[in-house]
C-alpha cells in the first residue's frame, strides 16, 4: 500500500499526562495537543494515525462547522487506501467504503435528529473496519468506551488545534507510537 510519512515531526507537540494515584488504582489520563498549520498537516495526522489502524477501531471528532473532521477523514480514507470519491455524509449519515485494506465507516452524525429511523449505529463499532464519526459528542451515549477522541479547535484561518483523547491501552498505545 502505498503510504504517506508515518511519523509527525511537523506538529508542536505536547503531552500531558495526569496521574491521579487514588487509594485503590491508578487513573491514567493522557492527552495530546497537536497544532496544525495547513490542510496537508492535518492531513499528513491522519495518515500518521491510519498507519496503527486495527479493527473496530473507533475515531470520534468533534469540532466547529469548518474545523477540519471531514479532511481528517478524508485523509484516513487515502491512506486506507479507499479510491472512491469520499464524499460528506451529512445527508446520508452513514457511508461504508469496501474496497480498501480494511473497511472503513464515515459517519456524519449531524443531522441525525431529522433522521426517523434507527441507523444501528452501535453494529457497525464491531463490523471489523474502522468508524470515523463527525460530531460524535452528538451521540455520546452510544459510543463504545473504548475509542480515540479527537477535539478539534479552529485558531485561525488555517490553524488548527486538534487534542487527542485515547480511551482504552490500544489507542494509549497508537498514540504513543505515531504522536
Ligand atoms: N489546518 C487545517 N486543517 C484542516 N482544514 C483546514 C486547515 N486550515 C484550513 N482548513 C480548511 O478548513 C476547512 C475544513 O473543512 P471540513 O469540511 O473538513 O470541516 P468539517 O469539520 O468537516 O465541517 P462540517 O461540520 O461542516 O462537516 C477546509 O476548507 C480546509 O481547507
Ligand atoms: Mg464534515
Amino acid at each position: 500500500m502505498g503510504k504517506y510519512i508515518k511519523k509527525c515531526k511537523i506538529y508542536k507537540n505536547t503531552c500531558i499526562k495526569n496521574y491521579n494515584n487514588g487509594t485503590m488504582n491508578m487513573v491514567k489520563d493522557m492527552q495530546y495537543k497537536i497544532t496544525t498549520y495547513s490542510e496537508d498537516e492535518t492531513m499528513e495526522l491522519a495518515q500518521n494515525i491510519e498507519s496503527e489502524k486495527f479493527p473496530n477501531m473507533v475515531i470520534c471528532l468533534e469540532g466547529d462547522l469548518g474545523s477540519g473532521k471531514t479532511v481528517f477523514a478524508k485523509a484516513f480514507a487515502l491512506a486506507l487506501g479507499i479510491t472512491d470519491n469520499i464524499t460528506s455524509p451529512t445527508y446520508n449519515i452513514i457511508k461504508e467504503y469496501d474496497n480498501a485494506e480494511m473497511k472503513l465507516f464515515h459517519m456524519d452524525v449531524y443531522r441525525l435528529n431529522d433522521i426517523k429511523q434507527d441507523l444501528g449505529i452501535p453494529e457497525y463499532f464491531n463490523k471489523k473496519g474502522v468508524c470515523i464519526i463527525e460530531w460524535a459528542d452528538l451521540i455520546e451515549d452510544i459510543l463504545p468506551k473504548n475509542r480515540l477522541d479527537i477535539k478539534i479547535r479552529i485558531l485561525g484561518e488555517e490553524t488548527r488545534q486538534f487534542i487527542i483523547i485515547p480511551h482504552g491501552s490500544k489507542y494509549e498505545d497508537l498514540c504513543e507510537r505515531v504522536l
